[in-house]
């Protein structure tokens, strides 16, 4: 079996409000990503603040928590090889006015503050296993294999 990682992937809540869960979870899912983990939820600010520290002080800052608190958003951990670059190439550039058409910004967003997704940093070392921690507990994540095995992708 080759080497797989997990990495933590949210709906924002411009995505839940327009309903594109469902076409989101499809893309990953075709792709070949493992769902380990899923949870429907609301942010607090407190969450936010954590989730976003890295953040904190810029100017869009404020705004991007108050965003991020407005609605539910749908969490989610998904595995499979490369998972945090692959995902992060799947979801585009950060700007959707930049993002390739084909990815998922690129495809459902115009505006740089709503960009429906959130994908843990491939360049920002742990920041995927940081997130995962912040978001799920040990036993809300599901191991399991696919019966059909490592040849079908
Ligand atoms: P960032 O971590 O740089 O982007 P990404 O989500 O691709 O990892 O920024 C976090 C979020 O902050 C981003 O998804 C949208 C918002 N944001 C702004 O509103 N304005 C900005 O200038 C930047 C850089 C980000
Ligand atoms: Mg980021």
């Amino acid at each position: 079996m080759p080497e797989t990682e997990r990495t933590f992937v949210m709906v924002k809540p411009d995505g839940v409000q327009r309903g594109l869960i469902s076409e989101i979870l499809e893309r990953f899912e075709n792709r070949g990503l493992k769902i380990v983990g899923a949870k429907f939820m609301q942010m607090d600010r407190e969450l936010a603040e954590q989730h976003y520290a890295e953040h904190e002080g810029k100017p869009f800052y404020e705004g991007l928590v108050d965003f991020i608190t407005s609605g539910p958003v749908f969490a989610m951990v998904l595995d499979g090889q490369d998972a945090t670059r692959q995902v992060r190439r799947m979801m585009g550039d950060t700007d959707p006015a930049e993002a390739a058409p084909g990815t998922i910004r690129g495809d459902y967003g115009l505006d740089l503050g709503r960009n429906v997704i959130h994908g843990s940093d491939h360049e920002d070392e742990g920041a995927n296993e940081r997130e995962i921690d912040l978001f799920f507990d040990e036993d809300e994540l599901v191991e399991w294999d696919k019966i059909d095995g490592s040849w079908l992708y």
